[in-house]
């Protein structure tokens, strides 16, 4: 049967995930999670609250530990790797709820993100941030607690991209925050995804999200229940499903 274009996808697998399992516990909240990004794709990653998509996160970036599966990132096994070499193979999570350092100014709450990768950070890299977000480069010697929230997520999200990551993860970047936010997070992630920075996106405002993505995945109570193109999730009827008493828009 043709199914059409938009169930193609990149043959090159980035990030592999099989039959992950994570417990608090005895409560198991993820079970037998098996999904994937593409090189160059954008994938999102919805489902109610509480269905397990921060922990499935976690879990690839070694936050919290695994009961089963692996994790393998362009080939590279990373089950057992700790935070920081996942981190350093490229997968970069930007946490939920804007967590930046307050007593910090922007920009040295940006240099902090590039320690990863170089000790002493790497102020080559700021220009190119800053070029990103305007809004930062305005901003750049103000101590982070006094950003608007917008502002300190939108900078949680500029840490994450100036450690260089081939993955970028963002956790529900708009987090109770004014809607323009999350559009401004959405499309930079779109914009850098246009560069060939593959996105993995947990969001709630599932339009928004669906707007930007390539795939989606539906989780409910810790397990895959849908894997399609976001295009076919836009009509709403999957989503529906899955958001059944929740907020599907
Ligand atoms: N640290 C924890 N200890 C115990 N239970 C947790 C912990 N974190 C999350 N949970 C539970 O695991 C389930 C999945 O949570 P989570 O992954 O945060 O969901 P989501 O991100 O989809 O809202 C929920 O039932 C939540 O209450
Ligand atoms: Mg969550």
């Amino acid at each position: 049967m043709d199914t059409g274009d938009i169930d193609r996808r990149p043959a090159k697998v980035l990030l592999d995930v099989r039959g992950l399992h994570v417990a608090y516990g005895k409560a198991e909240v993820v079970r037998d999670v098996s999904f994937d990004v593409r090189a160059g794709e954008f994938v999102v990653i919805l489902g109610r609250n509480g269905a397990g998509k921060s922990t499935i996160l976690h879990a690839i970036s070694a936050l919290i530990p695994k009961r089963a599966g692996t994790v393998t990132f362009d080939g590279r096994d990373l089950t057992a790797a700790t935070p920081r070499e996942t981190v350093q193979a490229g997968i970069v999570q930007v946490l939920e709820g804007h967590r930046v350092f307050h007593t910090l100014s922007v920009e040295d709450n940006l240099l902090i993100g590039t320690y990863a990768k170089a000790p002493r950070g790497d102020p080559t890299k700021l220009e190119r941030i800053y070029a990103l977000f305007p809004e930062l480069a305005q901003r750049r010697s103000q101590m982070a607690s006094r950003l608007s929230g917008g502002q300190q997520q939108i900078l949680a999200v500029a840490q994450g991209v100036i450690g260089d990551p081939r993955l970028l993860v963002l956790d529900e970047p708009s987090g109770g925050l004014a809607p323009i936010v999350i559009d401004r997070i959405l499309e930079v992630a779109a914009a850098l995804c246009a560069e060939g920075l593959a996105i993995l996106l947990v969001e709630q405002l599932v339009e928004k999200a669906l707007r930007h993505a390539h795939w989606g995945y539906l989780v409910e109570t810790g397990r895959i229940a849908v894997s399609a193109p976001a295009e076919r999730l836009r009509d709403g009827e999957l989503v529906r499903r899955v958001y059944l008493g929740g907020h599907a828009a």
